[in-house]
């Protein structure tokens, strides 16, 4: 496999070898602690990351594997005007597999056109994440024991939540899916996504500003940070960014077996003291994804 850019580069039966070749590392990391031995993989983040990079970065370390690379793109040739065709060709001749971030929709795409090595998307602007959403799946499969016949809740900023875009994609395939989208209006789910995956395929999906009145309905609610860094001016971020603030309060009619997840970070969506309630999952999400990160680069590299 050469490339990552969207989730849809993974087939269902893909994913669901990933999700257990995950399992198989988490029950038996010993088994895998060699498996990347001289091997490199290049973390080139042009944007800000905790999560995914640190994730990718301990995965390889936990294959044996060796890192390089950088966190911040003001102190590479990006600063002198490089391309980021260049950056990342001039990695790729250094590195076994490439890991990307960039602000720009389609950067990492185009990037893996000039690349001799394979290109994981880590989150192009607006657009795709689906490493983060190999590791909600991966969290849902365990918390819910199916990736099917699901109520799953988005809430947030449907528009410029890449994680969202991808988890939908991603969950259009699975039977029985019912989505329920909700957002300010300012922040409605794009149409290359609402149009073109969820109209589409025919699949069930309602859009609400209110979360507490679906709240009941919900096997999965799953709550973003308004993406501030998208926005053309700070007074639509200030009036939006407390959309929603999740609290003990406003969950008393959730089913006591719905997961919260959030891929981090949150800002102020959800209230701290909901973290001890059993049903947040999100830093269960981020024991997750170096996981499923693990399984994916054996897969990229072709490793058994
Ligand atoms: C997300 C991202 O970068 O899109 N974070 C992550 O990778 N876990 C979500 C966000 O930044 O809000």
């Amino acid at each position: 496999m050469n490339k990552l850019i969207d989730i849809l580069d993974l087939s269902v039966p893909e994913i669901n070898e990933l999700i257990a070749k995950a399992s198989d590392i988490m029950a038996n990391p010993e088994n895998y602690r060699e498996k990347c031995r001289y091997k490199k993989m290049a973390t080139l983040f042009f944007e800000p990351s905790t999560r995914t990079r640190l994730s990718f970065e301990a995965a390889m370390y936990d294959l044996g594997g060796k890192v390089l690379g950088f966190s911040d793109a003001q102190s590479s040739s990006v600063s002198k005007g490089e391309s980021v065709s260049d950056t990342v060709r001039t990695a790729s001749i250094y590195s076994d597999i490439i890991v990307m971030r960039h602000p720009k929709e389609g950067a990492p795409l185009v990037a893996s056109y000039k690349s001799e090595a394979p290109v994981i998307n880590a989150g192009d602007g607006g657009h795709n994440h689906p490493t983060q959403t190999l590791t909600d799946l991966f969290t849902i499969q365990k918390e819910k024991g199916r990736l099917g016949n699901l109520t799953v809740g988005f809430c947030g900023d449907l528009k410029f939540g890449r994680t969202v875009h991808s988890l939908i994609s991603a969950l259009s395939r699975y039977s029985g899916v019912r989505f329920v989208l909700i957002s300010p209006n300012e922040l409605k789910l794009p149409s290359y996504i609402k149009d073109g995956v969820l109209v589409k395929n025919k699949l069930e999906f309602t859009e609400t500003k209110d979360l507490e009145s679906v709240m009941e309905s919900l096997d999965v609610l799953y709550m973003t940070r308004v993406q501030r860094e998208r926005f053309f001016n700070e007074e639509d971020y200030l009036r939006l960014k407390d959309s929603y603030i999740l609290t003990p309060e406003k969950l008393k009619t959730a089913k006591s077996d719905m997961i919260i997840l959030h891929p981090l970070p949150r800002v102020n969506e959800i209230h701290v003291s909901i973290d001890d309630d059993p049903r947040a999952c999100y830093f269960e999400q981020v024991r997750n994804g170096k996981y499923i990160r693990m399984a994916l680069i054996l897969k990229m590299l072709g490793i058994e």
